[in-house]
């Protein structure tokens, strides 16, 4: 979702902020802007659509500057255009301010500002912060004394970066709900929203907590809350290099992440297997493992992708660590009345850490008293620093939208903390090594799927047309059906439902025609042959049927049009196997409809807003 990046120091900030914003497309966007200031000259460039025409826009202005902020924006409040892009200013164009979020009571401070004579030039709810600083410097307030008491009066969530040409060697920034960060540098400072913007630059990065505001020059930075409290700040070093951040070869950042899955695994297993004592080893759980093993309840609480790695952790952990587990959308969880008990406990997944309805939620179970465990992505993220505790997942940066690699790994961490609670409570230490020697053959596994991809592309040819798809799978791989069908759709555009098999008669039978392919997750596991009963009624309709089976599997191959043949691994493994082939199936459907696989539209990598 939106973007946030800025520079002070010795350089033109031009460049560095244009590659800031790139490094941030991944996130979603629909217009970009940046503004910097010269002495006492400011100035802005905006643009609809891609930072490459921003960046041309820019370079025929030829703006040079040693201080500007940078936007890339995903429209909530005003359609995508250059007026309703960042950054907002003043009258006299002395004033310019970037902002992440939404404020929610913009339509009050607006009516109150028109009164003052302040004129609106877009339809951003972002536009009031401007002109309610810029009434507040008027007054003769300073501009970080001005930004914050304007933030005193704002409802909502923010993220924001301002500069002034009143004041010009200072950012002043400010964080609430959306995440910002500042990069340390010698003799210059960054700001981003996300550190991927900074790690070209330097690695010494300051998260910002929420009501926290400060000012950053070139050489020294310093912050408060927003109610005038002084605060100490905690320099952190972000272990990843740029590698990570790039294609590295790749046609798309989904393909390499999808090709780097057996490393990811391999990453979030690593250290954490003790064979000799057939259990896990979860650092980050420490003080808090015996508090879970004994909850009554688990709830677990996510979106998206992240939901569905959820859905299977819940099969996971009732089977082996006999915990009832509820599995929660985090946007619906947040606006019930959910009932939390004091013996529940809370697990929150995701990628980003970021996700607006997550950490919300999380804070409301946290408000209630609660046990609150995250299970993120991202190294120092909100939800990571919200929760009491919690286990990385060590994936790597995950740029491309369509979340892969974050979703395999998130289930190595569930069957990780399955596995740690199972042998604290009934099973033995022969079951939990078994199940160590299954895991610890996963990424080898993983690899041997990978070289069906063009197998997998070939298939992939005969569906370039579709307009429909159903994916169908039980028990474990159940929820890789959902999360098969959200992987087409997002980046396919094709429209897909993904349904426990056996329900399809239901419904989704009646759909069923020679048109309609219908993906079946069919590894010969305890419900082989209810899911073959299934395979049989689709072809008796005519479907074209796609099967996942399990690689000694042949009684299959005379039921379905395409076969695709993975390796066997325990029932609560296999939904890590499973899902490859069908993000390489979406994956290669989209690239043959000539889509923005990365980009998909109308989508954004980050949800920071509700
Ligand atoms: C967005 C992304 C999805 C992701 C979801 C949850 O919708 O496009 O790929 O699964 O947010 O994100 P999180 O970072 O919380 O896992």
């Amino acid at each position: 979702m939106c973007g946030i990046v800025g520079y002070i120091g010795n350089k033109n900030s031009v460049p560095i902020l244009i590659e800031g914003l790139k490094r941030l497309e991944y996130r979603g966007y629909d217009s970009a802007g940046i503004g910097v200031i010269n002495g006492k000259i400011g100035s802005f460039v905006k643009s609809k659509g891609k930072v490459s025409v921003l960046e041309e826009k820019s370079a025929a202005d030829g703006i040079e500057a040693k201080i500007g902020i940078g936007h890339t924006r995903w429209a909530t409040h005003g359609e995508p255009n250059e007026i309703n892009a960042h950054p907002h200013f003043n009258e006299e164009k002395s004033l310019f301010l970037i902002h992440n979020g939404i404020i929610e009571n913009y339509n009050v401070l607006k009516t109150g500002l028109k009164k003052l004579g302040y004129k609106f030039l877009s339809e951003t709810d972002s536009e009031v912060l401007v002109h309610l600083i810029d009434s507040y410097m008027k007054k003769d307030h300073g501009l970080f004394q001005a930004v914050r008491l304007s933030l005193n009066q704002v409802e909502g969530t923010y993220g924001i970066a301002v500069i002034s040409t009143k004041e010009p060697n200072k950012i002043i920034v400010a964080k609430k709900g959306s995440p910002l960060v500042i990069g340390i540098g010698d003799d210059e400072n960054f700001i981003a929203s996300d550190v991927n913007a900074l790690i070209a630059h330097t690695s010494q990065v300051v998260y910002m907590e929420d009501d926290e505001i400060a000012e950053i020059n070139a050489d020294s930075f310093r912050a408060k809350s927003i109610h005038d409290k002084d605060i100490e700040k905690e320099i952190h070093d972000v272990e990843m290099n740029l590698d990570e951040i790039t294609k590295g070869g790749y046609p798309h950042f989904m393909l390499k992440e999808i090709m780097e899955q057996p490393e990811a695994v391999r990453n979030s297993l690593r250290g954490r297997l003790l064979l000799d004592e057939g259990i896990a080893r979860l650092g980050g759980l420490q003080g808090f493992a015996d508090r879970l093993a004994n909850s009554k309840r688990i709830i677990i609480t996510a979106c998206g992708t992240s939901w569905h790695a959820a859905l299977v952790g819940e099969y996971m952990l009732e089977q082996f660590a006999g915990i009832p587990v509820e599995v929660e959308y985090a946007s619906e969880f947040r606006y019930r009345n959910p009932i939390i008990n004091k013996d529940d406990a809370l697990l929150f997944i995701s990628q980003s850490g970021e996700t607006a309805d997550t950490l919300a939620a999380l804070k409301e179970a946290k408000r209630r008293g609660a046990l609150v465990l995250g299970i993120c992505n991202a190294v120092g993220s909100s939800i990571a620093r919200e929760s009491h505790a919690g286990v990385y997942t060590h994936a790597g940066p995950e740029i491309g939208v369509a979340s892969t690699k974050a979703f395999t790994t998130q289930l190595s961490v569930l069957a990780l903390i399955t596995l740690l609670i199972a042998r604290k409570k009934h099973v033995s230490i022969v079951d939990g090594k078994e199940i160590i020697k299954e895991m610890q053959q996963i990424p080898e596994k993983i690899e041997k799927i990978l070289q069906m991809n063009d197998e997998i592309e070939k298939i992939a040819e005969n569906f370039v047309d579709s307009t429909n798809f159903l994916y169908l799978g039980r028990g474990y791989n159940f929820p890789v059906a959902l999360e098969g069908a959200l992987k087409l759709k997002e980046i396919s555009y094709i429209h897909a439902e993904g349904y426990p098999a056996a329900e399809m008669k239901h419904g989704p039978i009646a759909l069923i025609d020679e048109n309609m392919p219908v993906v079946f997750i069919a590894p010969t596991d305890s419900v082989y042959d209810k899911v073959i009963s299934n395979i049989e009624e689709v072809k008796a309709r005519k479907g074209i049927i796609i099967g996942i089976a399990s690689e000694n599997d042949n009684k299959i191959d005379s039921l379905v049009d395409y076969s695709i043949k993975i390796p066997d691994t325990i029932r609560m493994l296999m939904p890590i196997l499973t899902v490859i082939p069908l993000q390489l199936l979406a994956y290669h459907v989209a690239v043959k409809k000539g889509l923005n696989v990365d980009q998909p539209r109308n989508l954004a990598k980050s949800v920071t807003v509700e």
